[in-house]
C-alpha cells in the first residue's frame, strides 16, 4: 500500500481531458461492425482506441473524400445515383452541423470517419452504408491526411512568405548599417544589419521550397486502395484523385495505405524551419540585452518581472527558441512509430496526426510571432557602429592589405597584423589609432594608405 506523505494533496483527475469536452460514450457494442462483436469494448479500450479528440480536425477533408468517392461510384455504377445523391446531401447536411458546432462526436465511434458516416445513417438511413464500398478507413484516413497536410503546407508557405518580406524591408532600411559580425560569438569582422537579416530570408526561402517540395511528393491519391489490395468493383482512381486535386492515384496499394513518409518529411520540414527561427530568436534575445544593446523590442513584444521592476524580457523570443524542443520531438516520435511496422495498416498509424497539428500549430504560431516582434522593433545603428569597432574587427582587411600590397604571403601578413593587434591593445586604442611609425616598426614596408582599410565603414 503506497500512503502519500505530503499533507496537501490537490484532486488529481487523469481523466480530465477526456471527460471535459462533448464527446459522448457509448454502451453498445460498435454499430460499424457490430455484427461480429458481442460486447461493447471496455472502457479503457475505448480510451487508447479512439482517435475523434485529435482526428476531428480532418473533418472538411472527410467530407470531400468521401463526397469525391461517392460521385465516382455513381459514374461507375458502382451504387444507384439516387443513392449517391442522398449521400451527398447528407454529408453536406453533416458538413453543416459540424461548422455550426452542432455536431455531437462521439469518443464509441472511434474516429472522425466512422462518426461522420454514423450521423448519415441517422440522417439518411441504411443507404448511408453504401458510401463504404470499395473503401476502407485505410485508404480514406491516409487520403484525408495527405489533403490536409497540402492545406497546411500552403498556410506555412504564406506565413513564412510574410516574415521574408518582415526581413525584407528591414534588410532595405538596414542595407548600409554597420554592425560586427561574429564567429564564436567574437567580434570578426564588420558586416552590415542588412546583410545578417537577409542571411535568415535565405534560410526561410530554403525553407519554404523545402515545405513546397514535400507538398508536390504527397499530393498522390490513396484512395482505391481500400484496406490495402484494392478492390473488385470497377472504381475510377483517376477521377477520384483529380476530384481531389491530387496528381495522380498511389500506383501500389500497399503502399497507399501504409506510407507516412509524407509526416516525416513534413514535420522535418516545420522542425528545421524552428531551427532558423529559434537561431534568430536567440539572436534577438543577446542583442536586446543591455551589454549588446543592438535592439528594443516594442512593448507589445516584451513581458516584465514580477519581482524585478527594470526587466523587459524577451519571452516570446525565447518561447520560439524553447518550442523547438517539440517541433523536433515530433519527428523523432513519427519516426519511432514507423520503425519496423510491416507492411501494410497497422493502428500504431494512428498516432501521426496530433503530432503534425501541434508541429503545424507551433511553427506557425512562432512565424506570426517572430514576423510580429521583428516588425516592431528599433535597432540602434550608432550602438551597433560603435560596437563593430570595438575587438579589432578590421584586422583581416589589415591583413589582406599586406598581402595586396607588399606580397605578402598571407600566413606572414596574419603573423604582421597579429604583431600590430597586440600593439594597439597594450596601448588600448584602436587600429586607426596607431601611429604609423609604430606600425611601420611591425612592418617598415606599411605605408598610410593603411588607413583606408583601417576604418570599419571602409
Ligand atoms: N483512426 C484510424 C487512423 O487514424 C483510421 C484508420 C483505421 N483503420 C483500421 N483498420 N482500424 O489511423
Amino acid at each position: 500500500m503506497f500512503f502519500c506523505k505530503y499533507d496537501v494533496r490537490l484532486q488529481w483527475n487523469p481523466r480530465e481531458k477526456l471527460s471535459k469536452n462533448n464527446v459522448m460514450t457509448q454502451n453498445k457494442a460498435n454499430k460499424m461492425w457490430g455484427g461480429r462483436f458481442s460486447e461493447k469494448p471496455s472502457d479503457i479500450m475505448e480510451q487508447i482506441n479512439a482517435s475523434i479528440d485529435v482526428d476531428v480536425r480532418l473533418w472538411r477533408q472527410d467530407i470531400a473524400g468521401s463526397k469525391a468517392h461517392c460521385e465516382m461510384l455513381v459514374k461507375r455504377n458502382i451504387i444507384p445515383a439516387e443513392d449517391g445523391a442522398a449521400i451527398l446531401k447528407g454529408l453536406d447536411q453533416i458538413a453543416g452541423e459540424i461548422e455550426a458546432g452542432e455536431f455531437e462526436f462521439k469518443r464509441s465511434l472511434e474516429d472522425i470517419h466512422m462518426n461522420i458516416e454514423s450521423r448519415l445513417r441517422e440522417i439518411i438511413g441504411d443507404v448511408a452504408g453504401r458510401l463504404h464500398t470499395a473503401r476502407s478507413r485505410n485508404d480514406q484516413v491516409a487520403t484525408d491526411f495527405r489533403l490536409w497536410c497540402r492545406d497546411a503546407i500552403c498556410e506555412l508557405v504564406a506565413k513564412i512568405e510574410g516574415l521574408q518580406n518582415v526581413l525584407e524591408n528591414l534588410r532595405q532600411k538596414h542595407v548600409g548599417d554597420i554592425m560586427p559580425g561574429f564567429t564564436h560569438l567574437q567580434p570578426a569582422q564588420p558586416v552590415t544589419l542588412g546583410i545578417h537579416l537577409d542571411a535568415y530570408a535565405q534560410m526561410l526561402s530554403r525553407d519554404k521550397t523545402r515545405l513546397e517540395d514535400c507538398s508536390i511528393r504527397l499530393n498522390q491519391c490513396p484512395l482505391g486502395a481500400a484496406a490495402m489490395a484494392g478492390t473488385p468493383f470497377p472504381i475510377d482512381r483517376e477521377m477520384t484523385a483529380k476530384a481531389l486535386g491530387f496528381d495522380n492515384p498511389i500506383p501500389n496499394t500497399m503502399d497507399a495505405v501504409s506510407d507516412r513518409d509524407f509526416v516525416a518529411e513534413f514535420l522535418f520540414c516545420c522542425a528545421l524551419c524552428g531551427i532558423h527561427l529559434s537561431r534568430l530568436a536567440e539572436e534577438i534575445i543577446i542583442w536586446s540585452t543591455p551589454q549588446f544593446g543592438f535592439i528594443t523590442l516594442s512593448d507589445q513584444w516584451s513581458t516584465g518581472s514580477s519581482i524585478m521592476p527594470q526587466k523587459k524580457n524577451p519571452d516570446a523570443a525565447e518561447l520560439v527558441r524553447g518550442k523547438t524542443g517539440r517541433l523536433n520531438g515530433n519527428v523523432v516520435q513519427v519516426l519511432t512509430m514507423l520503425k519496423g511496422l510491416p507492411l501494410t495498416y497497422n493502428k500504431d498509424l494512428q498516432e501521426d496526426k496530433e503530432f503534425v497539428f501541434d508541429s503545424v500549430d507551433t511553427i506557425s504560431l512562432c512565424l506570426e510571432a517572430m514576423s510580429g516582434m521583428l516588425s516592431s522593433a528599433t535597432f540602434h545603428s550608432a550602438r551597433m557602429l560603435e560596437t563593430a569597432e570595438d575587438g579589432y574587427t578590421t584586422a583581416t582587411a589589415l591583413a589582406d592589405w599586406l598581402v595586396m600590397n607588399l606580397g605578402m604571403p598571407f600566413r606572414d601578413a596574419h603573423h604582421v597584423t597579429g604583431a600590430i593587434v597586440k600593439m594597439a591593445e597594450d596601448k588600448g586604442c584602436k587600429l586607426d589609432a596607431l601611429d604609423l611609425a609604430d606600425m611601420q616598426g611591425v612592418e617598415s614596408r606599411i605605408t598610410d594608405e593603411i588607413y583606408k582599410v583601417l576604418s570599419v565603414k571602409k
